[in-house]
């Protein structure tokens, strides 16, 4: 049994991975994380050069990807919200997906999957959009967690003055940007025992799985 994370986020070693990481802490089978951030992976282009042997033939980083989406019996998906959307990576990590679909391909489906999506503000829409994908990908939900993470703004040396920035969004003009404005998944405690938890669901419904198999 082996459980793949795989964080969406750009930002390597951000808040996605992070609660990513806290979700496969408290599973009990084999995990691996895999980040993302730095990988070229391009968006579907609909060729249907998958269509006979469900492996897709666009040339990048999803190709040494595709064996461990294949091996892990479940997936625990974290991305980021831009614009109140999943991420570009993760998109286009999950469109490739598509690969899996044809002719009942069983790559992925049946396995089990968890969400993950942190924003500026929240990750709700992200973790709508994986579970969008889950579904289409006949990858059962066991549940989502979202969190809030920092926005770009805090650290993009502007944020106490830009008018269309998270900091005046969040807290309204004279806002000054320190530890106590600052988001943090250490001050949302409840949220990263919510991803634990989710770990523990997913691991006893790996080992029921295990066991009536
Ligand atoms: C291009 C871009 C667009 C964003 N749009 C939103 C948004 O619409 N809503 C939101 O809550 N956060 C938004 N954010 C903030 C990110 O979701 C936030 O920085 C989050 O922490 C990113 O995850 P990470 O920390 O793992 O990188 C945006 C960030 C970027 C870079």
């Amino acid at each position: 049994m082996k459980v793949l994370g795989i964080s969406g986020s750009p930002r390597k070693g951000n808040n996605t991975d992070r609660l990513v990481k806290e979700v496969l802490s408290t599973i009990t089978v084999e995990t691996e994380f895999i980040s993302l951030a730095g990988k070229k992976i391009d968006p579907c282009i609909a060729c249907l050069g998958c269509v006979e042997d469900n492996i897709c033939k666009v040339k990048d980083d999803m190709q040494r990807l595709r064996q461990k989406i294949v091996d892990a019996d479940a997936y625990v998906i974290g991305a980021a919200n831009y614009y109140s959307v999943i991420n570009g990576l993760s998109h286009c990590f999950l469109e490739r997906f598509y690969q899996f679909r044809h002719k009942e391909g069983k790559g992925v489906c049946g396995k089990l999957g968890v969400a993950v999506g942190v924003g500026g503000r929240n990750g709700d829409p992200v973790v709508e959009n994986i579970k969008t994908f889950f579904q289409y990908n006949q990858i059962d939900c066991v549940g989502a967690v979202t969190a809030q993470g920092v926005a770009s703004c805090f650290t993009c040396g502007y944020g106490e003055t830009c008018k269309v920035g998270a900091v005046y969004t969040f807290f309204g003009p004279g806002t000054k940007i320190n530890e106590e404005t600052t988001p943090s998944l250490d001050k949302q405690p409840e949220k990263l025992e919510e991803a634990r938890e989710l770990g523990r669901q997913l691991d006893a419904r790996l080992k029921g799985f295990a066991a009536a198999t």
